[in-house]
């Protein structure tokens, strides 16, 4: 199986400069698993002092946290795609649902988000799940389902290399609660599924599907080791460091 497994920190609006100069350096001096791709999602201003300290051998990636759907233009305070392909930053984060809910990024915006930075050459993390309400109501499946198909059904297969998918249900993350592991194999297996039907068994076993909400070390473990969840995009967890490394290890 090629597919990744990943560890990715989503930062979001935390640390100074300094701050996550510090931390980035503890996760780099401190990891020891080679095998895991590890990614640290950051403030727009971190990632060019952050490009500059990381040593390439570390096999420390960078992501910015969101790019806009142009690539220039008068968009003020926006940051266009190129400007990150640019700076060789090679992922960048959509869809998650802070974004969408404080930013309104719809499953349409998101699309043409995607477009833009896959033509620049950027990675994407695609972030999908649903909330308490559409959970309580049975309708997690064909919500999430509708996301995908919304904003990444127009992809080819070859563009399908440069998605990685994070399932995070709303309703875990930052809460402290999260999906079960059983929970979360069941929405990953279905998300692989969909990807078989749309875009062949090769697309579907290659994408690497990441568990976000509430992922910690305590938990990483036994959510890791379900056969479709290959990793995790972990929001407050990554803010320290020894917790981080060890959901790395976590694998
Ligand atoms: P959390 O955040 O790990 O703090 O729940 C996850 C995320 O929002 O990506």
């Amino acid at each position: 199986m090629a597919r990744k497994n990943i560890a990715a920190g989503n930062w979001k609006m935390n640390t100074t400069i300094d701050e996550g100069i510090e931390l980035a350096l503890q996760i780099q001096d401190g990891q020891r698993n080679k095998e895991v791709v590890i990614i640290l999602g950051v403030p727009f201003t971190h990632l060019y002092p952050l490009k500059r300290k990381i040593k390439a051998s570390s096999k420390i990636l960078l992501a910015a946290q969101n790019c806009h759907h142009k690539t220039s233009g008068a968009y003020t305070g926006e940051i266009s795609p190129l400007v990150l392909a640019a700076l060789k930053i090679p992922y960048v984060i959509l869809g998650h649902s802070e974004r969408r809910e404080y930013n309104h990024e719809d499953n349409a915006l998101l699309s043409q988000k995607v477009d833009a930075a896959l033509e620049a050459g950027l990675k994407v993390i695609f972030c999908c799940g649903e909330s308490l309400e559409i959970r309580q109501a049975g309708q997690h499946f064909s919500h999430v389902k509708k996301q995908l198909s919304d904003s990444l059904f127009h992809l080819s297969a070859s563009h399908m290399k440069n998605i990685v998918i994070a399932y995070e249900p709303i309703w875990a993350i930052g809460t402290g609660e999260t999906a079960t592991p059983q929970q979360a194999q069941e929405m990953h297996e279905e998300i692989r599924n969909i990807l078989r039907k749309k875009f062949g068994k090769r697309v579907a076993e290659n994408t690497s599907i990441l568990y976000g909400g509430s992922v910690k070390a305590s938990n990483a473990t036994v959510l890791f080791s379900q056969p479709d969840v290959d990793g995790g995009l972990v929001g407050g967890a990554s803010l320290k460091s020894d917790e981080f490394l060890k959901i790395i290890n976590s694998f």
